[in-house]
């Protein structure tokens, strides 16, 4: 990567992650036909796609998205012949274990070396509670096991973090148990299973008892239509925004309100968003971005924004980094349960980079203003801290030599070729 980008054009980004998942796991215990459009073919959706497959259920799916599933309900799930591989991707073992506590066949959930390492113990507990027969390994982490068919019974769920994997996780199992379960979020954390399980017909209701369904629902199949990742295109929104003369259009974006706090806090900061052609996409809602270059400044980042933005803070930091003043997040210590530690692995290569990062346990403090340098940098096999340093390359003042980007595929397949259509000079050696 180079410094010296100039950034303009109009591009649009791949299919949400977090609804493309969901998308392929309703439709595989749907009664009927559901045919998604825009599906993200990352690796991480494919894991899904490949669970799904190895439980018996036919899925077509292409290179350009359209995915079409023979959904026969979640009584047809065959038990599979081996763990289910779910890669980099927390979404499908944590939302699957829910789908699947219940759903009575044996399964074995394992993952790659990074979700080997993530907390478990936040989906497997509150199931444990509904009765179902879930164990992690040593230390609460993958792999997961499912050993029998148990009838599980809803509960009300009072939410410790704000977390849309627990909340999906619980209300997945409640559909397969009895009685209503209800999950309390102190903060909303992302909706998309709520809008989603709607026009799957699931009755999921919204009110002072918290987010809750009836058990013995079963859902039917359905058309999907799958909005740009709002976290792909940050790359690019920030990238923009901190780029003085760009101006780029980020067209066909998810502007779901529980996904936006990066374009909140990009204007908390002082950078020119404006949505147009704002409209609905089935359940969700969507729109254009367009961005025009500033000098950012650092502000306090909002409590309440940091659900909405948890998996942005990567990129938000370089923005922060290089922008005038101190930028201050707190409450934010599930970022340290990421794909990898994003506050420490962020700091250490801000830091390598000449900017001036004081990390805490739940955040981090970054005085910015300083031109960033060059230098190398490892992403630790994280998607989302390999396109960040990517970004930070554009404002720093020799080439970044950035590894482990391979992680990219996970969710962003085809960013370095996008990138360089933009102006980033990205240059691929792996
Ligand atoms: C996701 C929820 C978030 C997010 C992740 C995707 C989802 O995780 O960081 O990338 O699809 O539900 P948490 O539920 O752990 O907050």
């Amino acid at each position: 990567m180079r410094p010296g980008a100039h950034i303009d054009g109009t591009i649009e980004v791949p299919g949400d992650k977090s609804i493309s998942h969901r998308a392929v796991m309703f439709g595989s215990i749907a009664d009927g036909e559901t045919v998604i459009e825009g599906c993200l073919m990352g690796e991480d959706v494919k894991a899904t796609i490949g669970a799904f497959r190895s439980m018996g259920v036919p899925i077509e799916s292409r290179d350009d998205g359209r995915v079409v599933i023979a959904g026969r309900g979640v009584s047809a799930l065959c038990e599979p012949d081996g763990p289910l591989d779910m890669g980099n991707s927390g979404t499908s073992i944590r939302l699957m274990s829910g789908l699947l506590a219940g759903a009575g066949l044996p399964v074995v959930m394992s993952g790659d070396a990074s979700l080997s390492r993530r907390p478990m113990r936040r989906v497997t507990e509150p199931l444990a509670e509904m009765g179902a027969d879930i164990v992690t390994a040593d230390g609460g982490t993958p792999p997961l096991r499912i050993r029998s068919k148990q009838a599980l019974h809803g509960i009300r769920y009072e939410m410790p973090v704000a977390s849309a994997q627990v909340k999906s996780a619980i209300l997945l199992a409640g559909i397969n148990a009895l009685g209503d379960t209800c999950v309390v979020e102190s903060l909303p954390s992302r909706d998309h299973t709520e809008r989603m399980l709607r026009s799957f017909g699931v009755d999921v209701r919204d009110g002072d008892s918290g987010i809750c369904v009836r058990g013995g629902q079963t859902l039917s199949g359905t058309r999907v239509e799958v909005p740009g990742d709002i976290s792909s295109a940050a790359f690019f929104l920030v990238a923009a925004a901190m780029s003085p003369g760009a101006e780029l259009r980020v067209n066909n974006v998810g502007t779901n309100p529980t996904r936006t706090g990066v374009i909140e806090i990009l204007r908390l900061m002082g950078a020119d968003i404006t949505l147009t052609n704002v409209r609905d996409a089935g359940a969700e809602p969507i729109a254009d971005i367009l961005v025009r270059g500033s000098r950012l400044r650092g502000i306090e980042i909002p409590v309440n924004l940091v659900p909405s933005a948890i998996d942005e803070f990567p990129v938000l930091f370089v923005a922060a980094a290089c922008a005038d003043g101190t930028t201050r997040l707190t409450q934010a210590s599930e970022l340290r349960h990421k794909e990898s530690d994003r506050i420490d692995v962020m700091a250490a290569g801000l830091s390598a980079l000449g900017a001036n990062v004081t990390t805490r346990e739940d955040g981090l403090e970054i005085i910015g203003g300083n031109t960033l340098g060059g230098g190398a940098i490892d992403s630790r096999g994280d998607h989302r801290i390999a396109m960040a340093f990517a970004v930070a390359a554009t404002a720093a003042s020799a080439p970044v030599e950035l590894t482990g980007c391979a992680a990219i595929g996970t969710s962003f397949p085809g960013f370095a070729e996008l990138a360089m259509r933009v102006g980033l000079d990205v240059a691929a050696r792996e």
